[in-house]
């Protein structure tokens, strides 16, 4: 079994990814701003305070771990401008700070990078609004500041182009650079499995050191 830390585990991602991990009977550590917004009390759940900038806040959370996970958001395009490049610094800043010790790194991506059918991505698309664009782009930084790390083992998982609550059906696709598109050319995942994805990847590595996407 493994030891969690998951920060951003109030958010619709990271709450499923929480609820996966402790259906399998993991250890997970809720790492929030604010410890009284949790409203559950599971077996194998623990509950510590920290924001993703603050790097000793982290470290302390993620000592100990086998995996960090951050399924972090900064809600509008300026606020993930603001926050999902510079939190990808911190977090592999902490775990720096802890050397062998280190956990692994496993962070919620954006699937604005993603290559699409016609060679292009995602966010060349026209008619893509500014704040969406924002939001695209600042998980692209992310992930270009991710690829130059080679002293963390780090992982980014890119959901579909779309992600919403829905049902664990545990089926999903998975590709490395390409979006994932079903027989009806959506592109989509439910975020409940998107958390079994992001669990498998935590029970079995197979993408350490790159990016992956799961869909239909
Ligand atoms: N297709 C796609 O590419 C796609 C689609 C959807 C989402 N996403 C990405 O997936 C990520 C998660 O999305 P979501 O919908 O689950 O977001 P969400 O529901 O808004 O949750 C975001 C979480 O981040 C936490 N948070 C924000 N700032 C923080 C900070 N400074 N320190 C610690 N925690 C902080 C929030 O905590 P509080 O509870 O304290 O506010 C919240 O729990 C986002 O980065 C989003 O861009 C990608």
């Amino acid at each position: 079994m493994a030891d969690i830390a998951v920060i951003g585990a109030n958010g619709t991602i990271g709450s499923r990814i929480v609820d996966e991990a402790l259906r399998r009977g993991h250890t997970v550590t809720a790492v929030v701003r604010d410890p009284a917004k949790v409203d559950r009390a599971d077996d194998g759940l623990t509950v510590a305070t920290g924001d993703v900038l603050d790097t000793a806040a982290v470290a302390e959370a993620a000592k100990g771990k086998d995996v960090l996970v951050s399924a972090i958001g900064g809600g509008d395009g300026a606020g993930h401008r603001a926050l999902v490049e510079p939190s990808a610094r911190a977090l592999v800043e902490a775990l720096r700070t802890l050397g062998d010790q280190a956990p692994r790194l496993i962070m919620v991506g954006g699937a604005g990078s993603l290559r699409t059918a016609d060679g292009s991505q995602v966010w060349d698309a026209p008619g893509l609004p500014d704040w969406l664009l924002d939001i695209m782009h600042a998980h692209g930084d992310a992930l270009d500041f991710l690829r130059t790390v080679s002293d963390v083992p780090w992982t980014s998982l890119s959901p579909a182009a779309h992600i919403a609550p829905g049902e664990r059906t545990g089926a999903y696709r998975t590709a490395t650079e390409d979006l994932v598109v079903d027989g009806e050319g959506e592109s989509r995942i439910s975020a409940e499995d998107y958390a079994v994805a992001l669990i498998d990847e935590v029970e079995t590595p197979a993408h350490v050191g790159e990016r992956f996407t799961v869909g239909y």
